[in-house]
């Protein structure tokens, strides 16, 4: 499976790309990074030291979008808990540059997954008039479609933060799944994952599990439980078939432009598949899969 992978890296993201990495069937064919949880120029730098840490050289490129910083209580100051990373060079080619080659290289085959804002996506359609026929599949992870949001009472931070971006995306005519808070909230770890990545003992997986403390910081302080909800890792189990939808109807879907709230509406001329519920126990199955990766050992 050929995955073009579109983040903000960001604490969640880290997991996400640990868990696309860790399936022998898939081959990340690259990385585009949009502003979100920090700076794309950051988010690139923090995808090129995961990608050194399990060893693996993939293309990453910087893309655009809005950043409106206020994210650092929740991804620390450079976006994966003030952890510091190996270094890498980027791909000079613009984010939006590389989809657009990958899906032309390979029409038919590439699924995209977008674990931040829209913003490369809707650059991307804007630059390619084919690129929606070309893709395979895309997944979004984000929305509150019947659950509050958790930028406003009904926008989720990777819709509201390029609302046009989002509503172009859905509007495209390719096969969008989303990803929203309904079943993400719901996708968590509790504190022991920590100690088992810890455990581990790789660089990789001692990485993540340095990375991922402030995030479990930041929900206890909102939850008062030691649990983190696994956004970007249960978008991309679903992308790539770790995890298997159990309640995923197509619905009409509108994307409000100001607001950024995902708005079922059946008379909508916007559908995509939007998945509330899974199979079995996400959170142990990510874990499971990270943990079973063949990354690097410690030298
Ligand atoms: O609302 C959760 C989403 O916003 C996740 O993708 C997280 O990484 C942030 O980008
Ligand atoms: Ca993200």
């Amino acid at each position: 499976m050929l995955i073009y992978l579109d983040c903000d890296t960001g604490i969640d993201d880290a997991l996400a790309l640990a868990v696309l990495l860790a399936r022998p069937d898939v081959t990340l064919a690259g990385v585009g990074t949009v502003d979100g949880n920090t700076t794309a120029v950051q988010a690139a730098a923090n995808t090129l030291g995961l990608l050194a840490l399990a060893g693996r050289s993939v293309p990453v490129s910087v893309g655009g979008g809005v950043f409106l910083g206020g994210s650092e209580t929740v991804h620390g100051s450079n976006g994966v808990g003030g952890v510091s990373l190996p270094g890498g060079s980027v791909d000079p080619r613009p984010a939006p540059s590389l989809l657009v080659s990958l899906a032309a290289a390979h029409p038919g085959e590439l699924h995209v997954v977008a674990l931040g804002p829209c913003s490369n996506l809707a650059a991307a359609l804007a630059l390619s008039p084919s690129l929606a026929s070309q893709v395979a599949s895309v997944t979004v992870m984000g929305g509150a479609v019947r659950v509050p949001g958790n930028v406003s009472g009904r926008a989720e931070f990777n819709i509201a933060n390029d609302a046009p971006a989002a509503a172009a995306v859905v509007a495209a005519g390719w096969p969008v799944t989303l990803v929203p808070l309904d079943l993400t909230m719901g996708c968590r770890w509790d504190a022991s994952a920590i100690a088992a990545l810890a455990a581990d003992g790789r660089p990789l997986t001692t990485a993540l599990s340095q990375i991922i403390p402030l995030y479990y910081d930041f929900y206890e302080e909102e939850s008062g439980v030691r649990e983190i909800p696994l956004h970007d890792p249960t978008a991309a189990a679903l992308a790539v078939g770790l995890l298997t939808p159990s309640d995923a109807p197509v619905l009409g879907l509108r994307v409000d432009p100001s607001s950024g709230a995902t708005i079922e509406d059946p008379s909508a001329a916007t559908r995509a598949r939007v998945v509330f519920e899974v199979e079995g126990r996400p959170g142990p199955a990510i874990l499971e899969t990270i943990l079973a990766g063949d990354w690097p050992p410690s030298t």
